[in-house]
This record gives C-alpha cells, structure tokens and sequence, in this order.
C-alpha cells in the first residue's frame, strides 16, 4: 500500500517528559514503546507505522526491540527497519533504539543464552534486520545460570568498544544478580544504563531489593508489560475480545491467566480511576511512574486508539496517599 510522506509534528517534544536515566547522560521519554506483539509479519505494516507515527509524533523517542520479537521471530526487527528508512531516516539521532539477545533465536547451542558467540553473532544480525549502524541499547535479555557473568558482561563491554552499541542494558536479572552484573560493567569502563524487569500492579517483585539496588548503583528500570499484558484496561471487562492479545494465537497472554479474580481487581481499579478521570490503563502507569526510580514505562500498543489512551497517563501522575492505600487495598482483596 503506498503511504503518505512523513513529517514529524514539530510540538512533540512539548507532550512528553523526559526523565534520566539513572545516573547517566540519557533522559528518556516518560512512556516507551515496544514491539514484542503487534509489529511481526503476521501485522499489517500500515498499523505498525501508524503506531510508531503517532508514537514519535508524542514524543515517543524510544522504541525497544529484540531478535525474537515477531512472529516470526525477527520480523519486528525488518518491519520496524523498513518504516525506519521510510520514515524517520532522517531522524536517527533523536531516537533510543533498543535490542537484545537471551532468548532462543536459532537453531544449535549458540542461538540462546549469553555466551559471546551467541552475543555477537545476534546482534550483527539485529543491525542487519533493522539496517542499522549501532544499536543504542543492547540488553542481555535474561541471566544465563552456566554461561559466567564475565563472558556475558565483557561482551556487553566489547560491543560498544567496537561502536555497535552506545549503551548496554540487562534484563529479568535479579536484584542479586543484577549487582553483580553493574559492578562487573563498571569495572569494564561500560556502566549498565538500564534494567529491564517485569513490573505493574499485579507483578511487584522489584519492590523486594531490586528498585535498591537500581537506585544505589544509579542505573535506570524501565518496566515491561506496565498493563500485565492488557489485563490492567477495561479489554477484558466483558470477556475476552476476539482482537485481543489472549485470544490470538501466537499471543504470550494466555485466557488461562484472564482470571475472574483479576478482573474483580480490574473492575474496582476502573472505578478508582473514573473518580481519577482516567482509564484504569492510565492510572496503571501513573502508578509505575510515581516512583522516581522508574525511569520509563515500556507499553505495547495494537492500535493507534490505545496507544493515545495509555499516553494520556500523563496528565495525572500524581496519587494521594489515600489513593495509593485505597490501591493497596484492592490489589490486596
Ligand atoms: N525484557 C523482557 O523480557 C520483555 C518481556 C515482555 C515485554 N518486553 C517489552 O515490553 C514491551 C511491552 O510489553 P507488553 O506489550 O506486554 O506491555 P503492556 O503495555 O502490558 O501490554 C500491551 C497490550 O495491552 C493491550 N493494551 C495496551 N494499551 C491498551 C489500552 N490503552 N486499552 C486497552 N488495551 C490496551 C494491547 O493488547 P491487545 O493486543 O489485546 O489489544 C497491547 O498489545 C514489549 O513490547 C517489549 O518491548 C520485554
């Protein structure tokens, strides 16, 4: 299908806040988009760009990938390369790109986990895909139980000494682990700009240690799936709709996990929000946002629709206390 020439609003930078990045150089936009669903070959590419227009249009400046997002895997990488050359060519230096590598991505023992080889070789194939010179951020994507963290960090440390990364991140690691790996960075010269970790109302286990040790080493958290993957919005408040995530096929949600305990939280949490005068999406971020130690929420969007409504959080960050404790207490029933 043939698209529009694109211009990039010139007030989107007046929609966004930027927050730093721990203590590094880097702000990022308060929410972040990624492409784990939505952006595989099984989309529509002209959804895919509306998406990312409407995305850097709102000041939207990072946009995170990995080598497995699709289906099939790899695809998001093409697709998002293509709308890059077509679109946003000329935009290159005010975007925060991101990959990474942990995950199965192919066949034989150097197609997952955090070995060098596997490393390297995955992201030469990422720059390839995205028709990049550098990645901004390149994340180990998951902690390796037998590869030693020393291999993987060094790797990390290599890949921007060879220019290929700017920044280098992890993710899933625990607070444990995690300091170990910041330490180890540090020591290399390449500081660790960012963890990644599952965080939102129904999944809080950064709050035991892991948000510490971020704060202490001055390393920045950009929670994935801030929405739990679409439960915390009002998608499945009548059932589960035949566009959504848990219904699809070769979607991560599974309606095993669309729980009538979750949506009775749901539900509540949706009231507290229309008193708010959001939807309960964008009280769910707020809720990340309040804590300065969260750098960046990183949403998923399937549609233009949804990715306005969620960006609309940022209108009203700020809760009460009696409206935290009232939270408290519905996440706790
Ligand atoms: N590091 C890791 O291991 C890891 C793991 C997972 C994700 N991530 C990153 O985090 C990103 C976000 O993850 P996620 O997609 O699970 O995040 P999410 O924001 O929790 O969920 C996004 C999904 O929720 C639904 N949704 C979003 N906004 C909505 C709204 N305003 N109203 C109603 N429904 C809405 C859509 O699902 P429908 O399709 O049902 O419409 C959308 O695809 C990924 O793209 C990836 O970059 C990283």
């Amino acid at each position: 299908m043939k698209h529009m020439p694109y211009t990039a609003q010139a007030n989107r930078y007046q929609q966004m806040e930027y927050r730093r990045c721990g203590k590094s150089g880097i702000r990022l936009p308060a929410v972040s988009l990624g492409l784990w669903h939505n952006f595989g070959h099984v989309e529509l590419l002209e959804n895919c760009r509306a998406i990312l227009r409407l995305a850097f249009d709102s000041g939207i400046t990072h946009f995170d990938l990995a080598n497995n997002y699709g289906p099939p895997p790899g695809s998001a990488e093409e697709n998002f390369g293509r709308i890059l050359q077509q679109d946003f060519s000329s935009y290159r230096d005010e975007l925060i790109i991101s990959t990474k590598a942990g995950y199965h991505m192919w066949e034989g023992p150097y197609g997952e986990w955090g070995s060098k080889k596997y490393l390297v070789a995955s992201l030469d194939q990422s720059l390839k895909r995205m028709g990049l010179d550098y990645v901004d951020i390149f994340y180990h994507h998951r902690p390796d139980p037998n590869t030693p963290l020393e291999e993987t960090m060094t790797t990390l440390d290599l890949v921007v000494r060879q220019g290929k990364a700017l920044y280098v991140g992890i993710s899933n690691y625990q607070a444990e682990e995690a300091d170990k790996a910041i330490q180890l960075l540090k020591q290399l010269g390449t500081p660790c700009l960012i963890h990644q970790p599952k965080y939102s109302m129904f999944e809080r286990w950064v709050e035991d240690g892991l948000l510490d040790v971020l704060e202490k080493d001055g390393v920045g958290c950009i929670p994935f799936s801030p929405l739990a993957q679409g439960l915390l919005t009002n998608k499945y408040l009548q059932g589960i709709p035949a566009n959504s995530r848990a219904a699809k096929p070769h979607g991560f949600l599974q309606e095993s996990q669309v729980t009538a305990d979750k949506i009775d939280k749901v539900r509540k949490l949706n009231e507290l929000a229309l008193q708010r005068n959001q939807s309960v999406a964008q009280l769910a971020l707020a809720w990340l946002l309040k804590d300065p130690r969260v750098t960046s929420v990183l949403i998923g969007a399937s549609s233009t629709a949804q990715l306005q409504d969620s960006l609309q959080c940022l209108q009203n960050t700020t809760l009460s206390a009696e409206e935290l404790a009232a939270i408290e207490l519905i996440l706790k029933s």
